[in-house]
């Protein structure tokens, strides 16, 4: 069938909106029609070129969901009609990481997922002949996507998929550093460093969580006003004197929980050295860029702190995904706040431009 997409042909230069071909699902794929998808810094960030691993030319897109058109053979979990999430992070329930509660990262369609291909090896989408790859194995800056049965989250038909697209990426990533990685307990004091979407889904996360002091970091007032909606108790501007004013507010020792949403490596170190000595636990969602290492005081470890890390939150998408658009509609998680502008298909490239001003939270592609 013929789709409108997004594709990037040339790293560096604008996204070209445009019709392609895009084949039927094969065995255990599915083919989704999109409704929304959220325009997220990795899909810029690999349209820069400054992606090591970045392929072109590709249909761009990630934080997608949309509605079930056609299932291939084999596959028994998805039908025609059911609203999806889609998962650049996959959940196949049978591998030795899908099998374990310590990680998320599934292993069963890794290797051609990251140079772009179906699981088979093959892509589905093409244009005169040539073809094009699956960025992220999900595609979704489309009218339509093929993807894997594992990699896409059946979701409540009630919640809107303008919204609930959030959750397949950004917003799942901080809810879950909060609730699935660091496991923050009722009572506790937390920070979250970067009031982006991933940080305001953290701060999201230690108040469901029932963290009784959150604070926020940023140095954008209008993002740390977003964060105060979110249930951040107190605010406060970044900068080098970050830490030391967190460790005053705290009572000279820390916080329990830290968060870093900036993928910044100077913050992340911030983050380490703002968790309480005992037990502070420093949990980093952000992405540094190529080449770039976090520099830690390995005194601040001997002395009880703890840094983790995770992709997509530690969330098993299939499994958790639905669950937090449960909590979204029955008001626990108040999405609709993060979704701050709503574009067409072909005004992509001026989201990316708006997200290089930090400009809103969210811009989510409607179809
Ligand atoms: N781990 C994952 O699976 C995953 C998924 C999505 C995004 N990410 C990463 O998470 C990070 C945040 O993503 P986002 O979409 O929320 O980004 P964003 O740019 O919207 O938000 C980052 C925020 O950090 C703030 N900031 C910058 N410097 C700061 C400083 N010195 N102190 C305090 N705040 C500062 C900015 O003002 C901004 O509000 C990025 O690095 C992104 O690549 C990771
Ligand atoms: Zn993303
Ligand atoms: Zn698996």
């Amino acid at each position: 069938m013929k789709i409108r997409a997004a594709v990037l042909e040339e790293f560096a230069q604008p996204l070209v909106v445009q019709d392609v071909e895009l084949d039927g699902p094969g065995p255990g794929e599915v083919l989704v029609r999109i409704a929304a998808c959220g325009v997220c810094h990795t899909d810029m960030y690999t349209a820069s070129g400054a992606d090591p691993s970045g392929y072109a030319p590709t249909v761009l897109g990630h934080e997608g969901a949309g509605v079930v058109e056609e299932v291939g053979e084999g596959v028994t979990s998805l039908a025609p009609g059911d609203h999806v999430v889609t998962l650049f992070s996959p959940q196949c329930r049978e591998c030795v990481h899908c099998v374990s509660d310590k990680t998320n990262l599934c292993l069963a369609i890794r290797e051609k997922q990251n140079e772009g291909y179906l699981p088979d090896g093959t892509t589905r989408l093409s244009r005169a002949g040539e073809r094009l790859r699956h960025f992220m194995g999900t595609s979704t800056f489309a009218e339509a996507t093929v993807m894997p049965e594992i990699a896409l989250a059946k979701v409540n038909p009630d919640a809107k998929l303008d919204v609930v697209c959030s959750l397949a990426c950004g917003a799942t990533t901080g809810i879950g550093a909060a609730l699935y990685v660091a496991k923050v307990e009722p009572g506790s004091t937390c920070v979250v460093f970067g009031a982006g979407l991933v940080g305001l889904g953290a701060v999201a996360g230690c108040r469901v969580a029932g963290a009784e002091r959150i604070v926020a970091v940023d140095l954008d007032d209008d993002r740390l006003e977003q964060a105060k909606a979110q249930g951040a108790t107190d605010t406060l501007k970044g900068g080098p004197g970050a830490v030391e004013q967190i460790v005053e507010m705290t009572g000279g020792f820390g916080a329990d929980y830290t968060f870093e949403a900036t993928g910044n490596v100077a913050v992340m170190r911030q983050a380490v050295e703002s968790a309480r000595m005992g037990w502070g636990l420093c949990t980093i969602a952000g992405v540094a860029g190529k080449g770039e290492v976090l520099e830690v005081v390995p005194r601040f470890l001997i002395t009880g702190r703890r840094i983790a890390g995770a992709s997509f939150g530690g969330a098993k998408g299939r499994d958790r995904v639905p669950e937090l658009v449960d909590s979204y509609l029955a008001g626990d998680l108040d999405l609709d706040a993060l979704i701050t502008s709503r574009i067409s298909l072909d005004q992509v490239n001026d989201a990316f431009a708006a997200m290089d001003r930090h400009e809103g939270v969210r811009t989510v592609i409607t179809f």
